[in-house]
């Protein structure tokens, strides 16, 4: 894995962002694998600011997200198709349809699950997955385990998540469970995970170097041959 080290989480947004920029005009029926969280945020604002200039267009573009949350209504403020819709799809030319978000509260959450993998290969698999990295090394909402996840499935959220989370949700409403794409899933894709920050070192340095264990699922990508990895120094502390 390739491992680039920026000043700030501005100098990561602009890296990010031209990986994406140069897929999209080099494919521009590419499909993004998309994140939600902290991490992403400056990205998706260069990527509308560029979409606005008109100099990448998401008209022929699908996009997937990593993961979401289980019994919360699609439009609650804290759901990831709110936050997708607010960060970056109500501001480009992305046209309606060809978002996917997982559907947390679907009845049968397996057939939701398989369905999804379906979508994904339909349309050609995943061409570039972004991809945030939990203080606890979750990538996507697989947390640490005694093995490795495969394809999408429902998952029991961990105390480190609920903790990490559970700010951004009103006493006690944070849900315990989601949907989320499983390891193999991920780890089709060509992979750009991006960190800020020191309390990510620990999960950076596992990623990078390894040992390759799924107490810490970020260290699977150790294995990758075709990540790009975009940190600044406080999360490469530990290189
Ligand atoms: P963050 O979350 O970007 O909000 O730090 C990353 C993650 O938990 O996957």
């Amino acid at each position: 894995m390739e491992v680039r080290i920026f000043n700030n989480a501005d100098e990561i947004a602009q890296a990010a962002a031209d990986i994406f920029t140069n897929l999209i005009r080099a494919k521009p029926a590419c499909v993004l694998g998309l994140a939600t969280g902290a991490s992403p945020v400056e990205t998706y604002r260069e990527l509308i600011k560029r979409c606005k200039k008109g100099v990448i267009s998401f008209k022929d573009v699908k996009t997937f997200n990593l993961d979401e949350y289980c019994d919360l209504p699609r439009d609650d403020e804290n759901s990831y198709y709110t936050f997708m819709h607010k960060n970056l799809f109500d501001s480009v030319d992305l046209p309606a349809g060809s978002s996917h978000l997982l559907d947390g509260n679907a009845a049968d959450p397996e057939k939701e699950a398989a369905g999804y993998e379906k979508l994904i290969e339909l349309a050609g698999g995943i061409d570039i997955q972004l991809l945030g990295i939990g203080r606890n090394g979750h990538i996507g909402f697989n947390e640490p385990s005694d093995k490795f996840t495969e394809h999408t499935y429902k998952v029991k959220l961990t105390e480190s998540t609920i903790e990490a989370n559970k700010k951004y949700f009103d006493d006690g409403k944070m849900p315990h469970y989601a949907l989320t794409m499983g390891i193999s899933t991920i780890m089709q894709a060509k992979i750009v995970p991006i960190a800020t920050g020191s309390e990510k070192a620990d999960a950076i340095g596992a990623a990078v170097l390894g040992p390759v264990s799924p107490s810490c699922p970020a260290s699977v990508l150790h294995e990758h041959k075709d990540a790009v990895m975009l940190v600044d120094k406080a999360a490469a502390a530990k290189l």
